[in-house]
């Protein structure tokens, strides 16, 4: 039984298996809708969400499987303090794959280690979300045609936006692939990642604090959200949360065919006049979200 919770639980050939059985059922959605025929989808969100557990539901019922769950941990027995072992323990008789957000690093690893059934991390704190990053990861597949030879520019909440950490974990795996880490200072890459893996594997990396200097060297731009949830104090995320706001006139260098991403939700980091541009992709990405989620509960339930 294979669980996703870290990006790097699958490997490069893994990931590409995904990326073209995702773009399969794009192309054919019908010859999937009933794959998962008399299967069951339990989401845990034990923290908000809208596109990770709605794509994540819509995947199932597309691929005609059935989902149950919940949304808020006060609606289930965590209320009660029952801790997450045994709720995924006995969860793991009710359906056959587990979807689980958590506000705590490592919950949904200790989830995995009671379960019976196959568990999916959708996001454990400021830690990961593996599977945000398969869906950044067909989003610039589709866009680029393939990950070698990237420059990639991660703005914004580096310090704990998860979704940068698992796309650098997975992107650092492919060919002359560059960062530029562009973030204030107190909202730098946890330390683990530059040692771990980007020192590690000898990676080409830039961190900076501005945005417009670099942006002519960037073939993707990701955007990020700061954090809000995960600040000690209020004044410091009313300090930085507006430290970077994408306009048109900050693209004036940009490459022609640069791809602009943002797992979402956006709050100010991106103008609303940036969406025609036709570099924006965020929500084509959302969109992918939904696919990539069919093929990877596919693939997590060994269905043909
Ligand atoms: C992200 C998350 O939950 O980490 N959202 C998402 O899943 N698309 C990004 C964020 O909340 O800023």
């Amino acid at each position: 039984m294979k669980n996703l919770i870290s990006i790097t639980d699958l490997d490069v050939k893994e990931i590409e298996e995904l990326i073209i059985l995702a773009d399969k059922i794009m192309k054919n959605p019908v010859a999937y809708s009933q794959k998962c025929q008399g299967k069951k989808l339990a989401t845990l969100f034990f923290e908000p969400s809208t596109r990770t557990r709605l794509s994540f539901e819509a995947a199932m019922y597309e691929l005609g499987g059935n989902v149950i769950g919940f949304s808020e941990s006060n609606s289930s027995s965590a209320a009660k303090g029952e801790s997450v072992a045994d709720t995924v323990k006995v969860i793991s008789y009710y359906a056959d794959i587990i979807a689980m957000r958590h506000p705590k690093e490592g919950a949904p690893l200790v989830g995995a280690m009671s379960a019976s059934v196959p568990i999916i991390n959708a996001g454990d704190g400021g830690h990961n979300h593996p599977t945000q990053t398969l869906t950044d990861l067909f989003t610039i597949y589709r866009e680029k045609g393939g990950f070698d030879n990237l420059t990639i520019g991660l703005c914004g909440d580096l310090k704990f936006g998860r979704t940068v950490h698992s796309l650098i974990l997975a992107l650092a795996r492919y060919k002359n692939v560059k960062f530029i880490l562009i973030s204030p200072w107190e909202l730098t890459i946890p330390d683990y990642i530059k040692h771990e893996v980007l020192k590690k594997y000898n990676i080409e990396y830039v961190e900076t604090s501005d945005l417009v200097s670099v942006m002519n060297a960037l073939d993707i731009l990701y955007m990020t959200r700061v954090q809000r949830e995960r600040f000690f104090n209020e004044a410091d995320y009313i300090r930085l949360k507006d430290s970077y706001v994408l306009t048109p006139n900050k693209l004036e260098n940009a490459k022609k065919d640069l791809s602009i991403l943002h797992p979402l939700p956006r709050v100010n980091e991106i103008s609303v006049e940036i969406d025609r541009d036709s570099r924006a992709c965020y929500f084509k990405q959302a969109q992918n979200g939904k696919y990539i989620r069919m093929a990877l509960i596919l693939k997590l339930l060994e269905v043909e």
